[in-house]
């Protein structure tokens, strides 16, 4: 690496952390829009149309006709998935040196995490609850990425996420706006750096807007019934956020909601994001999403799409070929205004400059990838987004001079560790648990049996074998999960149990009479109330990237002390689902105990006395709630105390509580604060998540942590879709997750 780049990536990864929104390109914006008049000037309307139209590059004997003539027309504005940076640069050259007016191509791809070195899929990214690691993160995938020519990634993905059977929960940060929105904004900083000319600075990309995530029943593409209020309030803040880090492109989602599907809804591109919001970059639309609306029965051919797309706001299209196809005779016909044309080109070159694509659009020489820096953020990464769920004698962390048995289909699957939209990640890269063992772990003796090849491999032949290798052994550890194709898009599922035999495989090892400490490599959520009895303890790692195996032996040894929390809810059965701890009660909220199944006399009469809502079967309760997580050590709240009980509603309040290990190591606890607005003009969530920090602390240490709330943040959107906090009565609690006890109430004045 090059002495300047050895410097930048430092600074980038040390310093971001600290940065605040985007700086813009060496030029400034003066001179950027006037460049983007002077271009528009000398544009025909095919060349406008052509900046309008994004393809997905493929390298076949088309590929004159397909791509390189198109080029040469201006009839092509950005393209992605080039994956050889030969052919990136000679397509690059030929929109430069071939085309009329040589605007840059602005070449995109999926770096969702990791280019390379691959991170933590983002769910167990927002475990770490550490906004600055997702933030260098993003940078370390930037660099990567940058190095060879990519300069804009369809990251980060902003959806909340309240259904573990929507596959693309591993792509989200979780259910929870705030922690969404935090760890949203800490990624486009990473990804955009301080400036989007800087050498290593990718666009980010903000998707999908929106509500994606609510796809009904958690089958993926499906339409979402997302009510105004519940949209502004849950699904959009995270995209504000991370807007305000200056996020310079939003693509649109494939959902319709309450009809309207996302490529269409002006609403969501004009009102909101360019009036309300201010937003100058530009939108894109999902692959296909445009040209998919046919199928929605919302518009009636390609024509109409681009008529429906355009007009709403959506500036670029993504692979499907309306816009390039039918803009020109649109506009001719008087059905898209040239206006319209102009402003969505204005905003796809006005980003292209701010990148410094024109000074600079070709890939640099050198490629770089999997530097130390890299590896070490990626197992950092790795470590704190596992979350220890059960720790029974605390049998965790092992002494090094245990024999281990290592078993499961997780625990040495190289490629499916890595998660889904790994696409460059290469899996010869991946230390997995027994390479763990074999390179960095070499003193800790081990013996090796799989059990079952894969997670849905259905041949228990080798279950015996497994079983006797615990028996021989001091400690089975027991890696299961799903492979990285089970999660992530288009992969629903409607059972949310390990896969495969897995769970029998671990009660055959759980019989062999050792104690067994599970690893769970997934890209959700899974429902594993019934492994948990066969488990002494529980390390929830989801998928963890190129680091993963390290880092899981890192804190089984103790080495690292476990710090993450849960950033989704974690269902006892997939029947519960949806089911998050932001909710809003109803009239009738279950009791600590309701009445199960068993408890219901033969022939109880028809009564609706007493009820409750609950299930009958699983109860009230999830398995875990959000933002749980163990540690080795112990943490106690206490001497919680608000600076006023009463605030004005332009005040603020200073909340603070006294935090102690009483383990016997040193540790990083989540604190967490949760607020409940009592009484609302519309019913408001029983908690919200309002505030978190990573506080370590010695053994025995304590130490006094300070929250400061605004008034401000109190707002929410009531049925007039205004913003407003409402005066009255509140209840915070801090604590090491949802169900936090230690509270105070106080007042917000009229
Ligand atoms: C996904 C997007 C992704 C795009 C480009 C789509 O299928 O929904 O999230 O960015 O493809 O690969």
């Amino acid at each position: 690496m090059k002495i300047k780049s050895i410097l930048t990536f430092l600074l980038s990864v040390f310093c971001l952390s600290v940065s605040a929104q985007t700086v813009y390109s060496a030029r400034s914006e003066a001179d950027i829009n006037m460049k983007v008049e002077e271009l528009l000037a000398k544009m025909t309307l095919e060349e406008k149309t052509g900046q309008m139209n994004q393809l997905s590059f493929y390298d076949g004997k088309d590929v004159e006709k397909q791509f390189l003539q198109p080029l040469r027309n201006g009839a092509i504005g950005s393209l992605l998935n080039v994956e050889n940076v030969e052919m990136l640069n000679r397509l690059q050259k030929i929109a430069v040196e071939e085309s009329r007016l040589g605007i840059p191509l602005l070449f995109g791809r999926d770096i969702i995490h990791g280019y390379r070195t691959i991170f933590p899929v983002p769910l167990g990214q927002a475990a770490t609850f550490d906004p600055a690691l997702a933030e260098a993160g993003a940078r370390a995938a930037a660099v990567e990425a940058r190095s060879v020519g990519i300069r804009w990634t369809f990251a980060p993905m902003l959806d909340i996420s309240r259904d573990p059977r929507w596959g693309r929960i591993a792509e989200s940060f979780g259910e929870d706006p705030y922690l969404g929105g935090t760890m949203g904004a800490a990624m486009v900083r990473g990804f955009q750096g301080y400036s989007l000319t800087d050498e290593n600075s990718l666009a980010a990309c903000l998707k999908h807007f929106a509500g994606y995530g609510a796809a009904e029943g958690g089958r993926d593409y499906n339409s979402t019934n997302i009510p105004p209020a519940l949209m502004r309030n849950v699904y959009l803040p995270p995209f504000e956020m991370a807007l305000k880090a200056g996020a310079q492109t939003v693509m649109t989602s494939f959902n319709d909601n309450d009809g309207i599907p996302s490529s269409a809804n002006s609403y969501l591109l004009k009102d909101l994001l360019r009036n309300e919001w201010k937003f100058d970059g530009f939108v894109v639309s999902d692959w296909a999403s445009m040209d998919e609306m046919i199928a929605h029965g919302f518009a009636k051919d390609g024509k109409h799409v681009a008529e429906l797309s355009a007009n709403a706001g959506l500036d670029m299209e993504m692979v499907s070929r309306t816009y390039i196809r039918f803009l020109p005779e649109l506009v001719r016909e008087g059905k898209v205004s040239m206006e319209t044309i102009d402003n969505a080109v204005r905003n796809i070159l006005r980003v292209k400059l701010r990148l410094g694509l024109f000074e600079n659009p070709y890939a640099p020489a050198q490629s770089i990838a999997y530097t130390d820096e890299s590896l070490k953020l990626a197992r950092r990464a790795a470590v704190e987004s596992a979350v220890l769920l059960k720790n029974a004698g605390n049998i965790l962390p092992l002494k090094e001079d245990v024999k281990i048995a290592l078993i499961g289909p997780m625990a040495h699957a190289p490629h499916d560790q890595l998660g889904t939209w790994s696409f460059d990640g290469e899996k010869e890269k991946t230390v997995t648990p027994l390479r763990a063992l074999q390179t960095e772990y070499t003193h800790v003796k081990y013996v090796y049996e799989a059990g079952l090849a894969y997670s849905r491999d259905l041949n228990a032949g080798n279950f015996a074998k497994a079983k006797a290798a615990a028996a021989d052994a001091d400690v089975a550890v027991v890696v299961l999960g799903e492979e990285a194709i089970l999660s992530g898009e288009a992969h629903s599922l409607s059972s949310l149990n390990p896969v495969g035999r897995q769970s029998e495989l671990l009660s055959a090892v759980k019989s062999a009479g050792k104690p067994v400490i599970m690893a769970v490599m997934a890209g959700r959520p899974l429902t594993i109330e019934r492994n948990l009895h066969d488990a002494d303890a529980v390390l929830y790692c989801f998928h963890p990237g190129t680091m993963g195996g390290v880092a899981l032996f890192d804190l089984i040894f103790g080495k690292e002390n476990p710090s993450g929390k849960l950033p989704v809810t974690m269902l006892r059965e997939v029947g519960q689902a949806p089911m998050y701890y932001n909710h809003n009660n109803t009239g009738r909220p279950a009791p600590d105990n309701p009445v199960t199944l068993e408890h219901i006399p033969l022939e109880a009469g028809q009564t609706s006395l007493g009820n409750t809502s609950y299930y009958l079967d699983s109860g009230r309760d999830p398995l875990f709630p959000f933002g749980y997580g163990l540690s080795y050590s112990a943490f106690e709240y206490s001497d919680l105390s608000l600076s006023a009980n009463s605030i004005s509603k332009t005040d603020s309040l200073k909340v603070s509580f006294t935090l102690t290990n009483t383990g016997k190591i040193k540790g990083v606890e989540v604190a967490q604060l949760y607020v409940r607005d009592l009484v609302g003009s519309i019913a408001r969530p029983v908690r919200e998540l309002k505030g978190f920090q990573r506080v370590s602390l010695d053994a025995g240490q304590s130490k006094t942590v300070e929250f400061r709330i605004a008034a401000n943040d109190l707002a929410f959107y009531g049925s007039d879709l205004k913003r407003k906090t409402e005066p009255g009565e509140f209840t915070l609690w801090v604590g090491g997750n949802s169900n936090a006890t230690l509270n105070a109430n106080f007042t917000v004045e009229e």
